[in-house]
Parts: C-alpha cells; structure tokens; sequence
C-alpha cells in the first residue's frame, strides 16, 4: 500500500480513537539571533527536574521522593550500589503497559507515581547548543550559547583535536543549560552522512564527502561530546559516564532533500553492497565501534525498498550485533514517513519493530505511545521488545547521571556558556577551516596601505546566515562589516541578496568598488537555496550575482577579494578566471565570529590552511547524472560518471582536498621501512577473485578476506615537511593509498590518514604516520568482501605539486 493511503487511514482511525489527534502540531522552531547578550537577571535556583514546583537537580534526591511522598529506600532503581541493568530492570519492572508505552516518544511522560520524572529526549548540537528540539529552549536565564562554524569548515580544518575541542566546549555549554533547566543530556548530533552529490541541501551539517574523514570526525565529536575525562577508557561500557550522550545520524544511503518528483520521505535508494559497506556505512560503523556513541538515527529514506526504520537487519543485526551499538535507535523526526515506517512496527509482522527504540515525532505522528497498547493487546508486539527498547533508553540515561548527577559537573551554569574561551575557541575554529582557493599575490592584505575599502555583496553584513542551521541562539555575531570595520575604513553597499533577483541595487556597489583601495566582496549560498529539504539544481551562484561580482570587479580601482559563503560546492570558475579578482577564500558558513575569522585572514594575522572536504565540481557535472542515482562508481551503460574524489575521474574546478596558504610547503622524501608485506595466506579459501584491466592475468590468491586475517601488519613512514616560504604556517599532510594499477573498478585513490602542523617560516617539521596495513590497503570488492589485494600498492603523501609517494608490494602465499 502506498504511504499516502496508510496516512489516510491511519489519521481517520486515529480520529475515532483519539478526539485529541486532530490537534494542530506543535509550531516549529525559528531562532530569533539577537546581537549581544543580555546581563542575566538574578534568578531563582533553577534545575533540571521540577517536581511539584520545586527544582532538583537528579531523579534520585531523597527530598524530590518525599514531595511525591514516597520513601526513596523502597526504589531499588535509586540505590547507587546497585549495577546500572539491575537498576533500569527494577525502574522498567515498576512500570504497566499503559506506563511503559507512555514514555517511548521524544516527550517521554514519566511515571510519578513511581518517582520517574518527564524527559525530552530531543536537544541537538551540531555546532553549538541548538533551539531544535523540545529539550532545549533559550531565553530568560540563558539568552544564548557559542555558534561554532557549522560541521562542514570545522571539517576543513582536518585537526581532530579541534573537533574534539569544539565538542568538548558544546557538552560543557549543553551540561550548563541542563543544570539551569534549558536542555536535555541526549543530542540528536552529529550528521554523518556522506555527501554523495553535490546538489544536496545538507552538505553544511557534514564533515564532507570521504567517509574515512568523517568517522574520524565521528570520533572525535562523539568523544567531545560524551567522554568524561577520567572514565573515558573505562572497560565496561554499560556503565561508562557520559558527560551528554550524542547520535550519529542518519542511517543509511540518505542524501536527497527534493529534486523534481523525488523526496527524501518517499525516496527509495537503490544502493549497492559494495557502496554500504565502503561509503554509506562505514561512517556509522566507526562511529559506533571507535566512538562508542550512545544513540544512532534512522533516516527517513528507504534501502532497496525497506525503509531505513524498519530495516531489522540494519537495526538488529549489523548495528546491535555486528558493531556492538551500546544505546538507543531512535527515529527520524516529524514525518509522514514515519508513520509509514511505524506502520511496519505495527504491521503484520512483528520483526518489524525488532530494533527502534524512541519514536521522534509528536501530536499524530507519535505512534508509538498512541498505538503501542493496542498493539500488544493485539499480539502485534511483545512487552519484551517494549522492555528492551525502555531498557536501552534508561540506560542511556542512567549514564548521563540523569538519577544521580555527575558531580564533575554539578556547578556548571551560566559563567560556562557564552564565555570568552569558548566564544575564541569559535573563532578559531573558524580560522582553521578557511580554504584558500586563489590567491594572485593579492593576500594578505595590509590594512595601513588601505585608506577605504569597498565591501559589497549578499553576505557582507552577514549574521544570521552564518550559522546555518540546527542553529541556537548565539552568544553575539561578528559580521564580516564589524570585524573588516576594525581594521580599515570601510564603503559597506550590499549590492544584492543571496538570491539576488534583479540589478537594481548593484549601482552603489559597484561606485563604491570604482572608489575604493581593494574591494571585498563577500558572496555565497545560504538557507534559501541550501537546506533541510532543499536540494539545489545547478552548482553556480543563485540569481545575478555571479554578474554582480564581474561587474563589481570589473569597475574596481583596487585588487578584489572575493570570500564565499556556502555550504556545498560552488561552481565559481569565472572568478577563478578572472585576472581582476585577486583572490578567492571559501569560509563555510563560519559560526557566530565568522567576520572576525575572515578578517583575520584577509589581513594576514591567520595564515590560511583549510583543505576542502567535497570537490568543487563544475556545473556541468550535474547535468550528468540524476540525483537518484546512488552508485559511487561510474555507470557506463547510462554515461554516469562517478562521484566524489575517488571515482570521478573528470576535470573540476577544486579538488577534494584543495587549499592554499600565504607560504609554500614542500615534502622531502619519505622515509618508510614497510616496501612489502608478505603475508601467509592459511587456506586458499580465504582468498577472493578481484575484477582486473583486461589482459591481466590473475595470481592464485588475488586478494585476502580480511575478515578472515588477524589485520596485526602496520605501515609506518615519516614525511619532513619544509616551509620554503617567508611566514608561519600550518598544513595539512593527507595521506591516500592507491590500489594496484591492474586492478579494475577500485577507487583512483583512498584517505588513509592525514595531520595538521604548525611549521614556522625556513623550517621543517616531521611527521610520523603509522597505518595498519589492512586498514590503508584495503578495499571492498563488488560482491562487499573487504580484500586485501596482492600487488603493488602506492602510498601517496600530498595531492599538490609537492606529492611524495612510495610503493608497497603485497604478496599473498598460500
Ligand atoms: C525552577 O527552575 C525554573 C527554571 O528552570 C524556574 O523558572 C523556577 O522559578 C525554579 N523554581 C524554584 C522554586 O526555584
Ligand atoms: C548589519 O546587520 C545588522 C544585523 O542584521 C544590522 O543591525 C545593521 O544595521 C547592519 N548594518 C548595516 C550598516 O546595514
Ligand atoms: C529587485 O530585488 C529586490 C530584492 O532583492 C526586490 O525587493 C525588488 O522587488 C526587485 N525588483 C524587481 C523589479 O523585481
Ligand atoms: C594573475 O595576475 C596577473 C597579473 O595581474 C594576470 O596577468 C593574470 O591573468 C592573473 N591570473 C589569474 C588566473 O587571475
Ligand atoms: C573516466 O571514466 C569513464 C567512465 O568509466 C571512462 O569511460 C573514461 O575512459 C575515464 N577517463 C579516463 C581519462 O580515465
Ligand atoms: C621540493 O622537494 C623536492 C624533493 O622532494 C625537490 O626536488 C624540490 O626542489 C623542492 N622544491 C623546493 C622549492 O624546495
Ligand atoms: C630519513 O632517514 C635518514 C637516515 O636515517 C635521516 O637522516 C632523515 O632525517 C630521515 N628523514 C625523515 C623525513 O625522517
Ligand atoms: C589544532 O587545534 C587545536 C585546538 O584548537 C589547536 O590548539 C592546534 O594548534 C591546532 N593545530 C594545528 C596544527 O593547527
Ligand atoms: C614514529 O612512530 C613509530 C611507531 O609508533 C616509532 O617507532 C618511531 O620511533 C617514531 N618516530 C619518530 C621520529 O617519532
């Protein structure tokens, strides 16, 4: 049956049943940013839990007991002596069916009568404490939290301790606000998804298109979030504190918003084993195993037509037994879809339900506390599934000290939101992922040579539109006008808007340009074409800009600048061909002190060292292939080329990867002891045939089920990186290992590792870099075995002029 029809009879049942389901939803959130802190009022004790209105700052207090007039000693699942399981055994025992199905939903009702306070499940943090959600709200006591640069320039940084920094620095501001009563301890955050086509509207929350980079990046934000310092390597995970619980979403093979007939609730993605297991999964998988995070999100799209929420062996089997997941499977949030999806759960076979634990969604679609009874009347579902669910959740809770507080945590409040370090740290972060596209001898720029600057375009006051989406409320913004007003005199004519429809404002734009010593023009994306449910259509700039920028440039006295917002990728080559624009940086969208940031490279304070974390294709790469079509590798029968760094093989405007800096690094030779690995192969049954280039003839053992294999061979090499030129500065070193040249259908390339370093003006700075072989070497073949191929391998180190690489044969005997 088609979803439409489900929805209908679903809705008109649900009417009969439930007067109160014709009730209108719940208005979404909207922020309204507001430019500076407030002084906070002095306010009464504020805390996490009310009961009876007074505030308590854990579940288990013996005083909140009392003002319910129970007697704490009679609740087993308070006595702190007591392993976490045996606790949530005792608290889930306690509860009725009625009770049980009444706290499944992301508006969790709590049971007083056995001392269980409500809970909202939903906050979110994908850069910052966030207004998304129910268990979160700004205002009154706290008026805003930091808005650090969304995911994707983060990611451009390519400094895992940044993440982890940025992280931390969140569930620090997240923990605050629980304490004063303004946010839950569950975050719907990070996006993991890869970014597959470079028209869709979420590439902003991602850390980009390589799925190694972005479990790195899992890691490290999943730790910054959850880990408490001194039980972060605690071996028993069930029990292990976490500072706030994240969820790394949204499983699986997502990446459509709208684009013509095509929606992310109905799109069914045909996808390959062998792209799960490389691209779509691998993500989750580390996020999982390495991150240990706490919660994962199903997305609202369907697999080979199963939707992802009701995809068992999904759920069950490859994210509970196969990764080990230690927390709680929630749904997509707000959709017709999930009512689709829930259907199954309430549908004719029960395994359906096997996996999900939370139902997201409110009023009419939160199916679960309305529909679960009956169903279990029905026989459609067994309490034990609906244990196991509550058991998942609670312990999750547990572990955030939602009944007993973290003590390391207890005085966090206000001094810790919004702080001077942390409001730094966002300017930081901003200034680590700038990319350096172009750069004609045009930057930096010395603000005492600079009487008047122009500064035009869409973005050149920009606040708002920094901080993207799955936004709070931010402490304060820079403006690229504040902070470029700082450092010189400034001529500020927008010119046009994002979506820059007609000509009518350029005129006093481009004088200002005609008058000026340099001109900056600062353009870009922004919500209004890129966004949840928003895909775009083309690459290029929306509207005229891409004319208001050549006439600016074209009428402007001095060098020109040009600094683009976005998310994903531009098609911006007019400006790469322009001799009159002296210089092109991209900034993301920079977080609430993105001015300052842009400022700061501009005028030569930051040296700039981002590397782009998607490929800047040209437009005319869209015109290629659909966006329904999942396939990583080209499709020659349709002319499809491939996607992302490691399948397309054609011309682009940037590479993944790409970025400039003020100085020039260069690589001396590598110094490896690994040129081959020789490694036993016990059975000839381990081994698996390999898609070769025609007149390749095979070796008995092509290639090595790893999975099979003890994976214990490392790579270890060491790169001297020399800074030739005349200024500080960091890079990037990003290390690929390329698959045996015979071998067909693998990836051109693949990112094994990479590292960031500070290396002042003349001087050099080595780097070590230790890889396990069967992690850098590896590759799934067509049928998703991962093999380790026989043959030489090449490991290369750099992907600009100043590459250095170093060949690793592997010999497989049996
Ligand atoms: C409890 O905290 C809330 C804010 O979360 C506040 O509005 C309320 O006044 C506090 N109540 C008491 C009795 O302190
Ligand atoms: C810049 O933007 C801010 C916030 O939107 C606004 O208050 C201010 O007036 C703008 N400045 C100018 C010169 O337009
Ligand atoms: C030109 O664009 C501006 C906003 O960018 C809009 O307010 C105005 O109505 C447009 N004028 C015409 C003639 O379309
Ligand atoms: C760089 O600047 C030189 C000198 O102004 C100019 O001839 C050249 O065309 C410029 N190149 C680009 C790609 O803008
Ligand atoms: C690029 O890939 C396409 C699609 O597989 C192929 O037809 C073409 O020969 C490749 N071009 C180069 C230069 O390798
Ligand atoms: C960079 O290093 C290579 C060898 O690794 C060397 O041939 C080249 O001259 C170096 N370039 C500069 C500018 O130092
Ligand atoms: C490589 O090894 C040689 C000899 O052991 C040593 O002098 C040199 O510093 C090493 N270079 C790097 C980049 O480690
Ligand atoms: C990486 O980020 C951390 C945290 O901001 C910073 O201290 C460090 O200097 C950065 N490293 C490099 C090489 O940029
Ligand atoms: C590089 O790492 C390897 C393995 O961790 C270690 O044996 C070696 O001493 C390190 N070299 C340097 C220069 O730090």
């Amino acid at each position: 049956m088609a979803p439409f029809h489900l929805f209908f009879l679903l809705s008109c049942a649900a009417a009969l049943i439930f007067p109160s389901f014709s009730r209108s939803l719940e208005p979404s959130f909207t922020s309204k940013p507001s430019r500076s802190l407030a002084a906070a009022p002095p306010s009464p004790k504020p805390g996490p839990i009310q009961t009876n209105g007074k505030n308590f700052s854990k579940v288990c207090d013996p005083a909140r007991f009392k003002e319910l007039n129970l007697v704490i000693d009679d609740f087993a699942y308070c006595d702190k002596s007591l392993p976490y399981e045996v606790r949530v055994k005792d608290l889930v025992g306690r509860m009725t069916l009625t009770e049980k199905v009444a706290q499944l939903g992301d508006k969790a009702d709590g049971v007083q009568r056995i001392g269980l306070p409500k809970y909202y499940w939903w906050s979110e943090a994908l850069h910052g404490i966030a207004t998304t959600g129910f268990g979160t709200h700004f205002g009154d006591i706290v008026p805003g939290a930091t808005s650090f640069p969304t995911p994707i320039l983060t990611a451009a940084s390519f400094n895992e301790s940044l993440w982890k920094t940025v992280a931390q620095a969140i569930s620090t501001e997240g923990r605050a606000m629980y304490n004063l009563g303004h946010s839950g301890l569950t975050f719907w955050s990070p996006n993991i998804n890869v970014v597959r086509d470079p028209r869709w509207g979420r590439a902003l929350e991602t850390p980009g298109e390589d799925p190694f980079m972005i479990g790195v990046y899992a890691i490290n934000f999943v730790r910054g979030l959850q880990d408490v310092e001194q039980t972060a390597a605690q071996q028993d995970l069930t029990s292990r504190p976490l500072k706030v619980s994240g969820c790394c979403k949204h499983f699986a093979a997502y990446d459509l918003e709208k684009w013509f007939f095509e929606d992310r609730h109905k799109f069914d993605a045909r996808v390959t084993e062998q792209d799960m297991v490389e691209t779509f999964m691998r993500p989750f998988e580390v996020c999982v195993k390495e991150g240990d995070v706490s919660s994962v999100m199903c997305s609202f799209n369907k697999i080979n037509g199963i939707p992802a929420c009701a995809d068992t062996n999904l759920m069950t089997r490859t994210f509970r037994d196969e990764y080990k997941l230690n927390g709680y499977i929630v749904s997509d949030c707000d959709s017709l879809d999930v009512i689709y999806h829930v259907m199954n759960w309430l549908g004719d076979t029960q395994e359906d339900a096997i996996g999900l634990d939370l139902n997201c969604g409110w009023g009419q679609y939160n199916i679960y506390q309305h529909w679960g009874e009956s169903a279990v009347a029905q026989g459609k579902v067994r309490e034990t599934d609906i244990d196991r669910a509550l058991t998942n959740l609670y312990m999750v809770l547990m572990r955030t000290g939602f009944f007993d507080n973290i003590p390391a945590y207890e005085n966090l409040g206000l001094a810790d939101i919004c702080n001077k370090e942390n409001i730094e740290l966002a300017t930081e972060a901003a200034r680590q992922g700038i990319v350096l596209l172009k750069n004609n001898n045009t930057l930096p720029l010395d603000p005492k040579k600079i009487k008047l600057a122009a500064l035009v375009g869409p973005h050149a006051n920009a606040t708002a539109p920094m901080i993207g989406n799955y936004n709070g409320i931010p402490c304060r913004y820079t403006s690229p006008l504040d902070a470029i007003g700082k450092d010189v005199k400034v001529d500020y004519q927008q010119g046009c808007d994002v979506l820059c429809m007609n000509e009518t404002a350029f005129a006093p734009a481009i004088a200002s340009a005609k008058n000026a010593d340099v001109t900056i023009i600062l353009a870009g994306l922004s919500l209004d074409v890129e966004a949840e449910e928003r895909d775009r259509m083309d690459l290029l700039l929306p509207g005229d800009q891409t004319d208001f920028i050549n006439q600016v440039a074209a009428a402007s006295k001095g060098p020109v600048v040009l600094v683009i917002l976005s998310g994903g990728a531009v098609d911006i080559t007019f400006a790469e061909i322009n001799p009159k624009i002296g210089a092109i940086i991209w900034a993301g969208y920079p977080g609430e002190e993105g001015g300052q940031a842009i400022a700061d490279v501009i005028f030569g304070r930051y040296n700039p060292a981002g590397k782009l974390p998607l490929t800047w294709y040209k437009n005319d790469y869209v015109d290629a292939l659909p966006m329904t079509s999942m396939q990583l590798r080209p499709v020659d029968e349709f002319g499809y080329p491939g996607r992302t760094y490691k399948f397309f093989n054609g011309t682009v405007l940037y590479p993944f990867g790409y970025g400039l800096s003020y100085t020039v690094f260069n690589y001396s030779a590598i110094n490896t002891t690994t040129s081959s690995l020789t490694l036993e192969v016990n059975t000839a049954e381990f081994c698996k045939p390999l898609s070769y280039m025609t007149k390749f003839t095979a070796p008995p053992c092509p290639s090595l089920n790893i999975a099979d294999y003890k994976c214990s061979e490392e790579i270890n090499f060491e790169v001297e990186v020399t800074n030739t030129g005349n200024m500080d500065g960091y890079h990037t070193a990003l290390v690929y290992s390329k698959p045996p040249p015979e071998v067909a259908n693998g990836p051109m390339k693949q990112l094994v590792a990479f590292q960031r370093v500070f290396v002042p003006a003349k001087q050099s700075a080595k780097l070590n870099f230790t890889v396990n072989a069967c992690k850098a070497l590896a590759l799934v073949e067509k049928t998703a075995y991962i093999v380790f191929p026989a043959g030489k391998h090449t490991i290369v180190v750099g992907d600009g002029p100043e590459l250095v690489s170093f060949p690793v044969e592997v010999k497989l005997q049996i």
